[in-house]
């Protein structure tokens, strides 16, 4: 029998250990794992030349816009972005233009999304204003999780509106998908800005001074009582200080169902950054001290962060650079970024490469409950990502297959480089190309029923 394509000569990720092997490759899945002599006739016969192969990247935290913000990103430069960077499905965020938060929003996203994707896409929702519409926007439209803003009124539900907040967790409850949280308090952060502002202070430091880790940590408290009382599960997004990963800590030992992210410019940029770079390297929640960068890994480390994620959050360079920082986008791109980083720390020995795969494919893939991807194995989907970690090059911005061509990480020189991505079994990045046509990536939908 002789399948679409077979992978040979490869090293791959498979449970932990790299395997001298290949793969067969037919109908979108991986049908045989096997050493080069043993596997079948493909149609099409790929030599990776002794590459490795890991799982394709499940980056939970995407900003792909479209629609009315099509000007900053849209579903074919997002998802050519993602594949460029290694990473094969997206988890779309819902404050859109319109916003997702209704069957009829997320719907009409799905059918805009359709046909022009080139990697898997999965979709939140925010909160509907009748939160008795949530049931439906799971198991009707397929949304993978809900996506509540604590700092801003994103959605129908009021983040000061703890009923309706209670109500809406105990709906997702019911049907057992996370609510992912933007964690930071709102009423502290609207005095904090209305202060500045009549102090006159529109500098970045402003800004670091508003977005502190004690509203993060006000927020993530909140939380907790709200999970408590209606066991939602929670996920807390892009986590960023030392305080609000303790506080999640504690959540956790106290067997709450949480879990959380950080992005890698929170663990890898410091707010010098901030203050060097302005608008360009400012993003919600803000770079914080070296002090809490040391708590992030050390978090890390002892296993209390679930999933890297992007936040990749594009915007035109003009809203980066505003003369008051308060009329700044905040936001960086980070699909391209991500693998690159993470794979140079892997080179430098702080982080292990089974740690780099549990974070990007494995737990995302658990946390939302995504079946059949996250992981090599005979019978899953075959998204994977070739990489060469002997390449080293410079993260050029101006080369970025997004449409926000700016980076904070620009000029670093990294080791290890995403140079093939394949979705659903399908060729879609070849070294920094994209070959496939839109279409090949499909849309993600939550299986439906009661958790
Ligand atoms: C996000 C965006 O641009 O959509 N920006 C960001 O800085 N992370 C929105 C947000 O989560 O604040
Ligand atoms: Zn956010």
């Amino acid at each position: 029998m002789t399948v679409d394509t077979v992978l040979e000569n490869a090293k791959l990720y498979l449970r932990g250990r790299i395997v001298e092997a290949g793969l067969a490759i037919d109908g979108g899945r991986i049908t045989k794992i096997a050493k080069t002599p043993n596997l079948p006739e493909g149609s099409e016969k790929i030599d990776v030349e002794g590459r490795l192969i890991l799982p394709g990247l499940i980056d939970v935290h995407v900003h792909l816009r479209d629609q009315g913000l099509s000007y900053k990103e849209d579903f074919y430069t997002g998802t050519a972005a993602a594949a460029n960077g290694g990473i094969t499905l997206v988890m779309d965020m819902p404050n859109n233009e319109p916003t997702t938060m209704s069957l009829n929003s997320l719907r009409e996203r799905m059918r805009i999304a359709e046909g022009r994707i080139l990697v898997n896409t999965a979709f939140y929702s925010a909160f509907p204003k009748n939160v008795g519409e949530i049931g439906k926007i799971i198991t009707e439209g397929g949304a993978v999780a809900f996506k509540l803003y604590m700092v801003r009124r994103i959605g129908g539900v009021d983040p000061t509106d703890r009923e309706a907040l209670n109500e809406a967790f105990r709906e997702t409850a019911r049907f057992g998908v996370s609510v992912a949280i933007h964690a930071e308090d709102i009423k502290m952060i609207e005095a904090g800005v209305e202060a500045m502002r009549n102090l006159g202070r529109n500098d970045p430091e402003a800004y670091l001074e508003v977005h502190t880790p004690e509203a993060e940590v006000k927020a993530i408290r909140e939380v907790a009582r709200l999970t408590e009382k209606t066991k939602a599960k929670v996920h807390i997004c892009h986590l960023s200080s030392s305080a609000g990963v303790e506080a999640v800590s504690e959540m956790k030992s106290r067997g709450l169902p949480v879990t959380c992210e950080v992005t890698p410019h929170h663990l890898l940029l410091t707010s010098e950054y901030a203050k060097r770079l302005g608008g360009l390297a400012l993003m919600d929640p803000p770079l914080r001290s070296e002090g809490d960068v040391k708590g992030l890994w050390r978090a890390l480390h002892r296993g209390v962060i679930d999933i890297v994620a992007s936040d990749h959050a594009p915007h035109t360079l003009e809203e980066k650079s505003g003369s008051s920082i308060w009329d700044v986008k905040t936001g960086i791109p980070g699909l391209e970024t991500t693998l690159p980083l993470l794979l140079t720390e892997v080179y430098r020995g702080r982080l292990t490469l089974q740690s780099l795969v549990r974070l990007t494919s494995e737990r995302p893939a658990m946390v939302f409950g995504i079946t059949g991807r996250g992981r090599i194995s005979e019978g899953g989907y075959a998204d994977l990502v070739v990489v060469d970690m002997k390449r080293r090059f410079k993260i050029d911005s101006s080369s970025f297959l997004s449409k926000a061509k700016f980076s904070p990480f620009d000029g670093w020189e990294v080791r290890g480089k995403p140079v093939k991505t394949f979705v659903n079994g399908r060729l879609v990045m070849d070294d920094g190309e994209i070959v496939a046509k839109p279409g090949v990536g499909v849309i993600i939908r939550r299986m439906g029923g009661l958790g």
